[in-house]
């Protein structure tokens, strides 16, 4: 090996992290398998078929929102955080501040979400949507946020000359989820109260998707999408009006959750028209998107991480649709507390980002190992399984919300409601068996890939003797 390779090999091996970026993978996979199992409980419970019945320890509403803070802050953080390990040095050709620094906050980070799943378990859940987070630990998830921010945004700022849209995207949003974070979770606690606090509730919940969840999965479809199909984003200029457009639109959405509330009025009209100028941004990135793709389009067939992604953008586009009729007043009067909007965050929080996810985990998984996947077909069936079981569940649901919102609105008995909903919720139960099997698949394939691989070591080593 030549000096100049040498020099190379070793500066890229001191630019990423690898081992943190599956150690971060494996977390967020075992959190997605803990929420699953939550959330087939639930399903369950909501068919009076629960197997723990009479144990308050483990009674459906505390398993509820284990469900979703496991996905929320086991599953998407977790896998994001490895995401931003890989994609920030390769981006930047800077290493993160520190490495020492990144391990700390791995381990924080695990502790945070074990803390929170065990506070809401022994029922000290806060009373707030997606921030129940017990009280003692919002300081130290707050401080871990200013810690990642410490730790990646030197290397972004030591960028010289423009700077690429996934960029743009990742530093704004260490700032947005800082501040978003501190927002939702102390002042409704401490500053305001009555309908202000519900304002900032309504807020805290959208931005928590849009300045965090979003701006991560985007900017990383713009890095890996153009690599994979190793040609560059059709418009840069488009690409800026995405993020522009989601910069000033997005933190005035949230009161659209409190429509008809006592909230003033013009704080829900305003929250309506900027949720209908997010759709026409949101249209914008898809055009994008689709016109990369534009002359590879077989790469949707033939190219696994592709699909997971474009399939993921198809979802994102059908979720937004339906937010433009959500956010309609005349719609929103139907559909408001019906298992239409459980059918959308379905759609949008596993249709898209964890679709996404996969996608990248599927791309960068052998290629950390220096591998091929043990089973291409096992990754066939991980896809199948998934988009299929979500597909079918979150239409499910949608249609179930129409119906129990007529119900209601016929001013029926409570029981109609139920006993519509019934064979919907069969039906849900069924389609999250399915996602939970592609999980369960995939997980088998991380494990026969490291195995084989294993073995391709030891034969190799065993050969010269
Ligand atoms: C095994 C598969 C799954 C099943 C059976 C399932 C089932 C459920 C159930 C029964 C609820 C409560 C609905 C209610 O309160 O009426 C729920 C809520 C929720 N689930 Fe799942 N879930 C599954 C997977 C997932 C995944 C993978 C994600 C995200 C990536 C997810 C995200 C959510 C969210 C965000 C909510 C809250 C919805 C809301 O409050 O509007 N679920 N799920």
């Amino acid at each position: 090996m030549s000096e100049a390779t040498e020099t190379q090999t070793h500066d890229h091996k001191d630019l990423v992290d690898e081992k943190i970026v599956m150690a971060y993978f494996f977390m967020a996979l075992t959190f997605m398998l803990v929420s699953m199992l939550g959330g087939l409980l639930m399903a369950g419970q909501l068919l009076r078929h629960n197997p723990l019945s009479g144990i308050e320890l483990f009674s459906p509403g505390r398993w509820r929102m284990i469900h979703t803070n496991a996905i929320a802050y086991g599953f998407l953080a977790n896998a994001f955080l490895g995401l931003l390990h890989w994609s920030i040095p390769r981006l930047t050709l800077h290493p993160v501040l520190d490495k020492r620094l990144s391990w700390l906050i791995f381990a924080a980070w695990q502790i945070v979400v074990l803390a929170t799943a065990a506070g809401l378990l022994f029922g000290q859940a806060q009373g707030l949507e997606w921030g129940e987070t017990p009280v003692w630990i919002d300081p130290v998830a707050q401080l871990g946020l200013l810690l990642v921010a410490i730790n990646f945004m030197p290397p972004i700022l030591k960028v010289k000359g423009p700077m690429y849209v996934t960029l743009w995207y990742f530093l704004a949003m260490f700032i947005w989820t800082f501040l978003t974070y501190a927002m939702g979770n102390f002042v409704p606690e401490y500053f305001v109260s009555g309908t202000s606090a519900g304002a900032v509730g309504g807020l805290f919940i959208h931005d928590l998707v849009g300045l965090f969840v979003t701006p991560l999965g985007w900017g990383l479809m713009y890095y890996f999408v153009p690599i994979i199909l190793k040609k560059p984003i059709w418009s840069h200029g488009l690409s800026l009006v995405g993020f522009w457009g989601l910069a000033f639109f997005y933190p005035l959405n949230g009161i659209h959750h409190f429509l008809y509330t006592p909230i003033p009025m013009f704080l829900q009209y305003g929250a309506i028209i900027s949720t209908i100028a997010v759709e026409m941004v949101v249209t914008t990135v898809i055009i994008n998107f689709f016109g990369t793709l534009w002359g590879r389009g077989r790469a949707v067939v033939e190219d696994l991480p592709i699909r997971w992604f474009y399939t993921g953008m198809v979802f994102y586009f059908l979720t937004c649709l339906q937010c433009a009729m959500q956010t309609t007043l005349t719609f929103q009067a139907l559909i408001h507390f019906t298992d239409w909007v459980v059918g959308h965050a379905h759609l949008v929080m596993y249709g898209v980002f964890s679709q996404w996810i996969f996608g990248m985990m599927t791309y960068l998984i052998p290629r950390i190992w220096k591998t091929e996947w043990y089973s291409r077909k096992a990754l066939e069936y991980h896809y199948w399984l998934s988009a299929a079981g979500v597909f079918i569940m979150a239409s499910d649901l949608i249609l179930c919300g129409l119906f129990q919102g007529w119900s209601w609105a016929s001013l029926q008995p409570w029981e109609h409601s139920i006993n519509v909903s019934f064979p919907f919720w069969v039906v849900r139960v069924f389609a999250g068996l399915a996602m939970f099997a592609g999980l369960l698949v995939f997980l088998w394939n991380i494990w026969m890939t490291w195995k084989t691989r294993e073995e391709v070591e030891l034969s190799n080593v065993a050969l010269p003797a």
